[in-house]
């Protein structure tokens, strides 16, 4: 195989003896989990850093999916997308609500709100839309709706970390609640993580509650909940990811900004990031759609690459709608979905992380150019 490999995405981590402090502290405290100091700092940092009134920390971006969810105490029907990741549509399942599939835009990925209403029934108690790659959805569209019927909004964040509107403020202020991920391969990692974005006190404590099995005392236990805490481990990692998050963000923009100019010119190639700018974006992903005057398919593009030790990303495909659990669903037939199915079927992600050398970028180029 010629060269090194290059690996889709790389964490970014923190320097091992400041983590190795951490955990001498840690080991001194006894102090695991339950809330312990790291999760409380971790907590604040973040409602600082990410500009929002309240964080709830998780241990991972599934579990904050199905813990918002449950807060809403919802039943029926939630309209979604069908291009995401399996927890999006997993989460509606595992609080007893069907999903009700709405294609996406294809210049973004995300939920088209002009087909939102279309799909509104009797039944229909939520929207969860997904801020794909990151990119802002349609927040004031999908308010609007949202208000006329009545209906809660919950935003699958775990791409938006860090993520402005170009109002300036972050788009984790919009609908009722959004979750993030901190999964090892996002923005901004805790080895496995997440957290729930909330608007009122009222609302973080009530979560808080559902994270925390439903207990809320010693022989208090008024509802049933899960576990989704935070581990101090996980929220010690994470104060000490926070230190150097917009280097991360910065680096990650100046590979995005060498893909965007080098592939420029190549027919058939487009690069949806050039499509972010007037918001302040994270560059979690490198997505490009793969038209029908590039002289080769997706599929035969992705092969090509691995063919040189290139590992880059069908993300996302198989499509939610196509897959076994959702099929049969009235709403997931390719009619009701042209362009998620057309996207499934031409988006490829490029290598993204931090420490991406800019020669390798250029290597990407060459091989997608030749
Ligand atoms: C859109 C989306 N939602 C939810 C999740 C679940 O997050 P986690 O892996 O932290 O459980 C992911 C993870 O990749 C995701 O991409």
């Amino acid at each position: 195989m010629p060269d090194n490999p290059i690996f889709v995405t790389r964490p970014s981590l923190p320097s091992l003896e400041d983590f190795v402090s951490s955990l001498e502290q840690i080991w001194n405290s006894k102090f695991l989990t339950n809330g312990g100091p790291f999760h409380q700092e971790l907590e604040e940092k973040l409602v600082n850093y990410l500009g929002v009134p309240y964080v709830s920390l998780a241990s991972n971006g599934d579990a904050a999916l199905l813990t918002v969810l449950k807060s809403m105490d919802l039943s029926g029907e939630v309209i979604t997308t069908p291009y995401s990741f399996v927890s999006t549509t997993h989460s509606i399942l595992w609080n007893g609500l069907t999903p009700v599939f709405v294609d996406v835009d294809p210049s973004s990925g995300n939920m088209d709100t002009s087909k939102i209403e279309d799909a509104i029934t009797d039944k229909t108690a939520a929207i969860l839309a997904v801020h794909c790659y990151g990119f802002p959805c349609d927040v004031g569209a999908i308010e609007t709706i949202a208000k006329k019927h009545g209906l809660k909004v919950i935003y699958d964040a775990a791409h938006a970390f860090g993520v402005k509107c170009h109002c300036g403020k972050s788009v984790l202020n919009h609908g009722d609640a959004s979750i993030l991920s901190f999964h090892a391969t996002k923005v901004f990692n805790t080895l496995e993580g997440g957290a729930i974005i909330s608007h009122t006190k009222t609302q973080k404590d009530h979560i808080d509650l559902i994270k925390n099995f439903g207990i809320a005392g010693q022989e208090d236990i008024p509802f049933h909940g899960l576990n989704a805490k935070m581990s101090e481990v996980n929220a010690a990692f994470g104060l000490l990811q926070l230190n150097h998050i917009d280097k991360v963000i910065e680096k990650r923009k100046s590979v995005s900004d060498l893909y965007c100019s080098l592939l420029n010119d190549i027919e058939g190639v487009t690069c949806l990031n050039e499509t972010a700018a007037g918001d302040q974006h994270n560059y979690s992903y490198f997505p490009v759609i793969i038209g029908d005057n590039y002289k080769h398919t997706r599929d035969d593009l992705f092969d090509l690459l691995k063919s040189h030790n290139i590992m880059s990303r069908k993300y996302f495909y198989p499509l939610l709608s196509n897959i076994q659990t959702y099929q049969n669903y009235p709403t997931a037939t390719v009619g009701n979905l042209p362009h998620a199915n057309n996207l499934a079927s031409r988006v490829l992600c490029l290598p993204i992380y931090e420490d991406l050398k800019h020669d390798d970028v250029r290597r990407i180029c060459e091989v997608i150019a030749k």
